[in-house]
């Protein structure tokens, strides 16, 4: 969250960006955990709710969990660009993040995840029907032994974050590209 008197440092703000982009990670009830990802579908733009997995400022990455089966996945190998939009109500904040997103699957990286992950959420993995499967009842059918199969990472590079701060005083927005290996930060009218 910004303090006020820091809204107005442009460095500070991507900084605290990337702090609360971490937060939102590892904290289930914060604001930037269920981010809404967009990506480039057959028909046209398509976006959904993930949860956020990691988000690292020196390597520029933020990392969602998927099924290798779901249509976003066919997306992301089609398109690699992405936009992720989050939402803070209480901080009056809205992140608007493009980046280059990879799939990872049935690799070692994903195996470290796999394994890091809590059993609840590997439970997902687990269902027969691939997601968005037309379904002839609510059910679902037995579900599978393991899971990793169908476990994948989306792997996003960052390249560029768009910042806008809403307060009575007058609204603030910045705009971060990574331009010659290295941020470049300008303001925008908000
Ligand atoms: C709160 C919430 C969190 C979600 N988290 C994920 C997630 O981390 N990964 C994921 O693939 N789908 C997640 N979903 C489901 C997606 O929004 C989406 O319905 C599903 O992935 C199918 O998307 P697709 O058809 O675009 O591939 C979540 C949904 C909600 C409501």
């Amino acid at each position: 969250m910004f303090e006020q008197d820091e809204s107005k440092n442009i460095d500070s703000i991507l900084i605290q960006i990337w702090i609360d982009l971490g937060h939102g990670a590892l904290k289930g009830r914060h604001p930037y955990h269920t981010p809404v990802l967009a990506t480039q579908g057959e028909n046209g733009p398509d976006a959904r709710t993930v949860v956020l997995r990691e988000a690292d400022f020196t390597r520029r990455r933020l990392i969602s969990h998927t099924d290798i089966r779901s249509p976003k996945v066919r997306d992301l190998r089609r398109h690699q660009s992405v936009a992720w939009l989050f939402y803070d109500r209480g901080g009056n904040t809205q992140l608007r993040i493009l980046g280059s997103a990879r799939v990872l699957h049935n690799d070692e990286r994903a195996r470290e995840r796999w394994e890091a992950s809590a059993a609840r959420s590997r439970e997902c993995y687990r269902a027969a029907l691939a997601p968005s499967t037309p379904a002839s009842s609510p059910t679902p059918p037995q579900p599978l032994e393991c899971g990793f199969e169908n476990f994948a990472v989306i792997d996003c590079q960052v390249e560029s974050v768009d910042w806008l701060y809403l307060q009575h005083s007058g609204h603030l927005r910045a705009r971060f590209t990574w331009q010659d290996d290295q941020w470049q930060s300008s303001w925008l009218a908000p």
